[in-house]
């Protein structure tokens, strides 16, 4: 078992500067992050003044949101590999479930933001989690197979291992109803078969998959206790700070459980 991976997800919230208070007031709650990695995941307008904060000895890393596949261009709107690289990105979100539900993107989208964050040495998280209605009908596996083999098309072994997974049920997120561990348990497990299939089992062994949905202080400890979850994308906790230091406190003392 590698680091465990803390990915603060802001999601649409945090002005420039507000993003800034949070950041100092996280960096004081958080000292040290010996043994784990931790993100944080700020809108795009908030990137530039973020980094400015950020504690020097790398405790906290930059992570985007979303991108677009082209460099640059007349693309309206939409933000590049390059452009988050140039802030001290390191990560970038793609394929979250708000991204599919409200605005319409689809897994071969996602592919070519997997494809264009690795071309970039931005490591991608791929979100991927099935709806209420797709659970209930026993669809889970089927669905989010189905979408991590669409977002990961194409890519190498050597990619896949500079990618994360983050299984986000649909029915978990910002819902307060989180998935039991045993649940994101079992799904990782199958994700990670899929991955030792498709690719090759040490890639698989290899590869970080993240739980995330209605994680908090309160519940993080079983999933990060859990032998295939080697992490969390934390929403609604992150934008509290101390909620925030606690799911990283708690994800530091399971990784040194498993060293
Ligand atoms: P939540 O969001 O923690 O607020 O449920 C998680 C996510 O969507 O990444």
């Amino acid at each position: 078992m590698g680091r465990r991976l803390i990915v603060g997800n802001w999601k649409m919230n945090k002005t420039a500067s507000q993003g800034e208070a949070l950041v100092r007031e996280l960096a004081r709650l958080v000292t040290r992050t010996d043994s784990v990695d931790v993100v944080l995941a700020p809108p795009f307008t908030a990137l530039a003044s973020v980094r400015r904060v950020l504690p020097t000895d790398g405790r906290f890393v930059l992570g985007a949101q979303d991108l677009y596949w082209e460099d640059q261009g007349a693309f309206t709107g939409e933000v590049s590999g390059p452009m988050l690289l140039d802030l001290d990105c390191r990560y970038v979100i793609v394929g979250h479930s708000e991204r599919r539900q409200y605005f319409g993107d689809r897994d071969e989208g996602f592919n070519k933001k997997v494809g264009a964050a690795l071309r970039h040495r931005l490591s991608p998280i791929l979100c991927i989690g099935e709806t209420l209605a797709q659970h209930e009908s026993g669809l889970t596996n089927e669905i989010v197979i189905t979408q991590l083999l669409g977002g990961l098309a194409s890519l190498t072994a050597e990619e896949i291992r500079a990618t994360t997974i983050a299984y986000e049920p649909v029915w978990a997120i910002g819902t307060g109803r989180a998935a039991t561990a045993l649940q994101a348990e079992a799904v990782h497990a199958t994700i990670r078969h899929h991955i030792s299939t498709t690719w090759d089992a040490e890639v698989a062994n290899g590869v970080r998959i993240l739980y995330g949905g209605s994680v908090t202080a309160a519940n993080a400890g079983p999933f990060l206790a859990s032998q295939h979850v080697d992490g969390a994308l934390v929403g609604g906790a992150c934008l509290d700070p101390q909620s925030f230091a606690k799911i990283i406190a708690l994800a530091s003392s399971e990784t040194q459980g498993f060293s």
